[in-house]
């Protein structure tokens, strides 16, 4: 234990620069520890799933309180586990937005007053770019390196595909991103906690749809939005066909004097609306790649952990595809971190009256 405290010490010692990132957007409070080479030392994340699933979705003065209560200890463990000092931070990463004003607000002071404590740089970090910034995060497990190399300085499009968020946009340079196409309605991890929902499924819905369309049974597929000629979404008419599919099978609205509904047709029902939301994302995210002369396509949000849209992007993408492991899907501090090095060495710096900014658009970011 004494040994290798000591060579960490060391590791610590000769590295560049260490980012703590802080991320409290939505319904997770999280803290990474990412080193100057965007290694990952520590991601500590606490998720109000529990807090916020009987009432199927966040419950935004719930979701702030709870930030509350998790911001401190779950820096203390994230500083624990990378085995750095408070000392060894060069710099303190911060969401500002887009979220929930109220959970913004939380990780913000925090972050005002830690970096204040420890007299290093605060550096905002909008959390549509934190995701972006997730694919080049590194781990003993995961090298972005090769995908990086070859995507070089040339233009990266970005799907990026949340809960709040679901848009096209092309990675000019860091920092410099042009918005091509968004939802016009819902969300597409909001369609799929939606669509959970109708089909009596736990939230959050992304996860659950996935689990159960496994192995499901080939039914008539639902339709697709196309939104032709343009760069946009839509899920809504989506929802409403699950719903009317949902109707006329007997799942909904849920009948609590039938016993058991048969698990076929549900798991029938959640595969053939993933299926559409899937083709959708990728056909368009694909055409607008080629379309731009893109080198590459990253995927990333909470619905990039999804599986059938991660293998059939891989799968139908002629450039090569950047994904961030699992864990760096869903919203996390050490996308934050790393985001805010890309900032921080193009010397981004915020003072005390950075405010929060609940609707932040993704070209809105600038270095300053
Ligand atoms: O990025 P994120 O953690 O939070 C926001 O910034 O919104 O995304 C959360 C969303 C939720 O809607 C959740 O249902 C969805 O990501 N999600 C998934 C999966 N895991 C999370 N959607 C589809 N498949 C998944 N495996
Ligand atoms: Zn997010």
């Amino acid at each position: 234990m004494g040994k290798e405290k000591h060579r960490l010490r060391r590791y610590i010692e000769d590295i560049e620069m260490i980012i703590l990132g802080i991320e409290t957007s939505c319904d997770e409070t999280s803290v990474g520890v990412v080193d100057g080479d965007g290694f990952v030392l520590s991601n500590v994340v606490a998720t109000q799933v529990d807090v916020h699933s009987r009432y199927g979705g966040i419950v935004p003065e719930v979701a702030s309180r709870q930030h509350v209560l998790d911001m401190r200890p779950v820096c203390e463990r994230a500083i624990l586990e990378s085995g750095i000092d408070w000392s060894d931070i060069d710099a303190v990463g911060v969401t500002y937005g887009p979220g929930l004003a109220g959970s913004l607000i939380t990780g913000l002071n925090f972050s005002k007053a830690l970096s204040s404590a420890i007299s290093v740089p605060l550096v905002g970090v909008n959390h549509l770019e934190g995701h972006v910034y997730g694919a080049w995060i590194r781990t003993e497990e995961n090298d972005p390196k090769p995908f990086q190399e070859h995507v070089g300085d040339k233009l990266i499009m970005c799907l990026i595909v949340s809960g709040g968020h679901t848009e096209i946009v092309l990675l000019e340079d860091h920092g410099k991103f042009r918005l091509l196409g968004e939802t016009r309605d819902d969300a597409a991890g909001e369609a799929f906690d939606k669509a959970a929902r109708v089909l009596g499924l736990r939230y959050p819905g992304g996860p659950e749809i996935q689990r159960v369309a496994q192995g499901a049974p080939t039914i008539e597929p639902l339709p697709r939005a196309w939104m032709k000629g343009t760069d946009d979404f839509s899920f809504s008419g989506l929802k409403t066909a699950t719903l009317n599919r949902a109707r006329s099978l007997g799942i909904y609205p849920p009948d609590n004097s039938v016993k058991e509904i048969d698990e076929t047709i549900i798991a029938g029902l959640a595969k053939v609306f993933q299926d559409s939301v899937v083709d959708v994302l990728v056909t368009k995210t694909v055409e607008a790649a080629l379309r731009e002369n893109c080198a590459g396509i990253v995927l990333v949000g909470g619905v990039a952990a999804n599986q059938a849209l991660r293998e059939t992007l891989v799968k139908k993408s002629p450039l090569p595809v950047g994904i961030p492991p699992l864990e760096f899907c869903t919203d996390n501090g050490a996308m934050i971190a790393m985001s805010g090095l890309v900032n921080y060495r193009h010397g981004r710096r915020d003072q005390w009256d950075l405010d929060v900014i609940p609707n932040l658009r993704i070209e809105n970011t600038t270095f300053s």
